[in-house]
């Protein structure tokens, strides 16, 4: 079982600037949210409790400010500050001493994940006790993005970016690895680029036909918030769901309070925290 989880959520945004000259993306808001909430409720749902989150040197107190320690939402959430982008494998060796002998998921947080059998699968997803195993979801651009090619549910091929079609099936910014994923990263050397590649880290799964996959379905979602374009097209998604159904998506205190983490006191100290807001009241009609 899986029980320990990091978000990535450093890097330069550089897509963004000047947003993100001065705010780190994960902090800024898609639709009613700061986006680093969307990574952390999908970790929730898979029930990981332990979560370290690795940001921009010199940027802690801000991310301390909206997620002190975690106890407010019955989780334990630490911290490790990355000097500059080394790359996603980066996220294990800053991560050593968190991981311990444990299995590990990683999810990047830029990345928004939203479907119905979403929960269950991730419940599924959290039972590897070793591999690796990456989920997959069809893109109609896969030249922007790793995709694979997958027999009997493991992965045969992977290509970072290919310019010639080799698959339609993206590899999504949520993974699940067995604890030798710590030594596998450090064995990594940086690409031309200078960073570590994830599809080189996946790539030493699925020498040893150990790299697993499984999908999202077309009646899930995987939205990319990179670009500015990409970043208010989820945006709008999450405000034409919520409005329609006046459920909130990424509700963190809502997931908490379902897996029976946190109970009504501390919905109501949460909203004395975020103060009179539209979160806010959705709190209140929680607990009513
Ligand atoms: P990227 O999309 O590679 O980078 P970025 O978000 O900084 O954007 P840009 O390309 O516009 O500069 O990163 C994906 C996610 O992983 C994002 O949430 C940032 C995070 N990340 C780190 O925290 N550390 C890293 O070393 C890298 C490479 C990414």
């Amino acid at each position: 079982m899986i029980k320990k989880g990091i978000i990535l959520s450093g890097g330069m945004g550089t897509r963004m600037s000047p947003l993100t000259k001065a705010v780190n993306k994960q902090l800024l808001p898609i639709y009613d949210k700061p986006l680093i909430f969307y990574p952390l409720s999908i970790l929730m749902l898979a029930k990981i409790r332990d979560i370290l989150i690795i940001v921009n040197k010199g940027q802690l107190n801000q991310y301390k400010k909206i997620l002190p320690d975690g106890k407010r939402l019955g989780i334990n959430l630490s911290y490790k500050e990355q000097n500059s982008p080394k790359g996603l494998p980066d996220a294990f060796i800053l991560g050593e001493k968190f991981i311990g002998k444990n299995n590990v998921a990683l999810i990047l947080g830029d990345n928004f994940f939203y479907g119905q059998y979403l929960s269950s699968k991730l419940l599924e997803c959290i039972k590897l006790k070793q591999g690796a195993k990456v989920l997959l979801h069809r893109v109609a651009n896969p030249e922007k993005y790793g995709v694979a090619k997958v027999k009997n549910k493991k992965i045969i091929l992977i290509k970072e970016k290919p310019k010639k079609f080799v698959s339609d099936l993206a590899i999504t910014g949520l993974y699940f690895f067995d604890n030798k994923v710590i030594k596998y990263s450090k064995e990594l050397k940086p690409s031309k680029r200078k960073e570590l590649e994830i599809t080189d880290l996946l790539k030493k799964y699925k020498t040893k036909n150990k790299l697993n996959a499984d999908y999202i379905g077309r009646g899930g979602a995987w939205l990319d918030t990179g670009s500015l374009d990409d970043f208010y097209k989820t945006s709008n998604f999450v405000s034409a769901i919520e409005n329609r159904q006046g459920f909130k998506i990424a509700c963190l205190e809502e997931i908490a309070l379902s897996n029976k983490w946190i109970n009504k006191k501390n919905i109501k100290e949460a909203i004395k925290f975020y103060g009179n807001c539209n979160y806010s009241q959705y709190l209140n009609k929680l607990i009513k």
